[in-house]
């Protein structure tokens, strides 16, 4: 593996209909180093979305390139995983099963996966619920199946759109402090879009705000919070409320109405 995980160079996104042209994203470069968390901000329909599926491969660039880990992205990327803001479980499977379900779509092998499943199991506290089925569990408890399923086959990269967007606030934060942890064990590098600033600052090395549409990088901003985080001290920090501040500030009345 080589250079950036993830490389956006000058990338334009344009969807065209017979009804109407968008220009999603126009200009945007970005860059994330291997292992790093990255989080993206902005306003809704500004193409946080189109940026993680141009990072996926899912979409093409109308213009501009996109790599990872130094290769061109010209198509859907198996070395990714991929966590939505609903858990998209399967109903009639259990907890397990539906992890496990990621091995079988890769055709990985039946041992290494189930070991790895447990692993996951353990890490995201899902313990003791691995054959619960879908609906007996909690929208928290659903969304750590799902990040499970993402992490099954060690991906280098995780993107997340908007995960934890349909949770109570105090699940919320609970699910923050168990992602910084788990990203930290597993040291895979994370693409999170989300509409909290607070859960940007948190989690994130650097925050990339977005401008509305049509979408393009605003500003970066670097967090310069220590590594170790505990949820309400880091909150606490001088620095925390310094890159809040200014990615509200930036980010202006549209952010602050979402
Ligand atoms: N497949 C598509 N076809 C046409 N327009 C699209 C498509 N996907 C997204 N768009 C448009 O691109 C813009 C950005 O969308 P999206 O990336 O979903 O925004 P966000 O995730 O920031 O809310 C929006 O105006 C949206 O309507
Ligand atoms: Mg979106």
């Amino acid at each position: 593996m080589a250079g950036y995980a993830v490389e956006i160079d000058d990338v334009t996104v344009r969807f065209r209909s017979k009804k109407r042209d968008v220009t999603a994203l126009t200009d945007v470069t970005m860059r994330v180093e291997p292992g790093e968390f990255v989080s993206i901000v902005g306003p809704s329909g500004c193409g946080k979305s189109t940026l993680l599926k141009l990072s996926s491969g899912l979409l093409p660039a109308s213009t501009g390139d996109v790599r990872l880990f130094g290769e061109p992205v010209n198509g859907p990327r198996k070395d990714i995983g991929y966590v939505f803001q609903k858990a998209a479980l399967l109903e009639w499977r259990s907890a397990r099963k539906n992890i496990l379900l990621q091995a079988e779509m890769r055709k990985m092998p039946a041992k290494e996966a189930a070991a790895r499943a447990d692993e996951l199991i353990e890490m995201t506290g899902l313990s003791g619920f691995e054959d619960a089925l879908p609906h007996e569990l909690s929208g928290g408890m659903q969304q750590r199946v799902a990040l499970c399923r993402a992490l099954l086959h060690r991906p280098p990269v995780l993107l997340m759109d908007e995960p934890f967007g349909a949770l109570d606030a105090l699940t919320r934060e609970q699910m923050n402090v168990e992602l910084r942890r788990i990203w930290q064990e597993t040291g895979t590098t994370v693409l999170l879009v989300t509409h909290s600033i607070a859960e940007a600052v948190y989690l994130s090395d650097q925050v990339v705000m977005i401008s509305a549409r049509p979408g393009t990088v605003a500003g970066v901003v670097d967090v310069n919070l220590p590594v170790e985080r505990d949820y309400g001290p880091t909150m606490a920090e001088p620095e925390f409320a310094k890159a809040t501040r200014h990615i509200r500030d930036h980010l202006g009345a549209a952010a602050a109405a979402e």
